[in-house]
């Protein structure tokens, strides 16, 4: 087993595209707790990007969006180990291994997989997005991870994880491999987006988390709501507005609001401004970190380079284990 004193946390997020206040809420913030009482290894999952982007300078882009946003919501990179995917190709060796673990009907039913079918011909999907849980699960076990903080559509990856360990262990040792399990809190598990399903890059729905105050009230402007009028009455839990605003709130925040919403007299126009304005109070600071780390990519690169030798050093005692059990060394 490794030799960290701690329970392992450990998470990634593709490289393809701004990160959303789907990804703050659902994964990055319960993340950044978790770091509170548990050693914590965070990556960017560019090896999965490939599944659908190919154009290199976008995903070195998003690499980098990606690293500042972690490092901005206040990730503490020198106790924590921040990382790119792909610099720990041992990843890769592991991936294989299980792959002879993983029947094709368990990753037939992969709802990721079983969604691109409905969209595209089988005969054109990529082997990349067939095997995704595959070297997804490569990710989790590499580093004897107890604990996944994700939001709930991961939970079925997670799951098939659970399954290729187990598999593993059964045939060479129930020491051989840690099972993870997902770490999903219910109140962010879905996070809704603009039109009120899952907030989502591939919906056009998101916020992303850094937009200017311009962009950011614009956007925000644009959430899907009920046509009642000023006056009436509204209710705040069909709302997506409110919806959101609570995700951010204080309980005291959320109940007033809750009230005046009852009341009538506040418009849909009024309750995002007071989103915007709830929202620029907790993340202005964040953005400005942020929008200075995406000047000095250089100190990006440092601490990547240093998650990537302390993420190595893990990773090769875990996959030495496993390789002498199954008979590789
Ligand atoms: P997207 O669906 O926009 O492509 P990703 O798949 O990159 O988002 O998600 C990265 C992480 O953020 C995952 O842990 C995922 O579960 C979480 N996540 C994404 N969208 C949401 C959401 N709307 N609510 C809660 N968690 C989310
Ligand atoms: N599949 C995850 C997503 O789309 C990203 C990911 C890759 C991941 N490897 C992981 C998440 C390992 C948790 C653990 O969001």
């Amino acid at each position: 087993m490794t030799d960290l004193r701690k329970p392992v946390a450990l998470t990634g997020i593709k490289p393809t595209g701004a990160p959303h206040v789907g990804n703050l809420l659902g994964m990055y913030r319960p993340a950044i707790d978790l770091t509170q009482d548990h050693s914590c290894l965070y990556f960017i999952a560019d090896y999965h990007a490939l599944t659908s982007e190919t154009d290199g300078a976008r995903l070195r882009e998003n690499t980098y969006n990606v690293a500042a946003t972690w490092m901005a919501l206040g990730l503490d990179t020198q106790n924590h180990i921040l990382f790119r995917q792909s610099a720990i190709p041992e990843v890769c060796e592991l991936a294989w291994i299980l792959s002879c673990f993983t029947s094709m009907g368990l990753l037939n039913r992969a709802h990721a997989y079983k969604d691109a079918l409905a969209r595209g011909k089988a005969d054109e999907l990529n082997h990349g997005v067939f095997g995704y849980p595959v070297l997804m699960a490569a990710d989790i076990l590499l580093y004897d991870t107890e604990q996944v903080p994700v939001g709930k559509d991961q939970k079925q990856h997670i799951e098939m994880c659970r399954d290729m360990a187990q598999r593993i262990n059964h045939t060479w040792g129930e020491d051989t491999l840690v099972v993870p399990e997902p770490f999903i809190r219910e109140d962010v598990a879905t996070v809704p987006g603009l039109d009120g399903r899952k907030m989502s890059k591939s919906y056009d729905n998101s916020i992303e988390i850094f937009l200017s105050p311009k962009k950011l009230r614009k956007r925000i402007m644009k959430i899907v709501t009920g046509t009642h009028s000023l006056e009436e009455p509204k209710d705040p839990e069909t709302c997506n507005v409110f919806q959101l605003f609570r995700l951010f709130a204080t309980k005291a925040q959320t109940e007033d609001l809750a009230a005046r919403y009852r009341e009538g007299g506040l418009g849909y126009g009024h309750a995002k401004q007071e989103l915007f304005e709830l929202y620029e109070s907790i993340m202005a600071p964040h953005r400005e970190k942020y929008d200075d780390l995406m000047k000095n990519l250089d100190a990006i690169d440092e601490v990547l380079a240093s998650g990537r030798d302390r993420a190595r050093t893990i990773a090769n005692g875990v996959l030495d284990r496993i390789r002498s059990r199954a008979g590789l060394r």
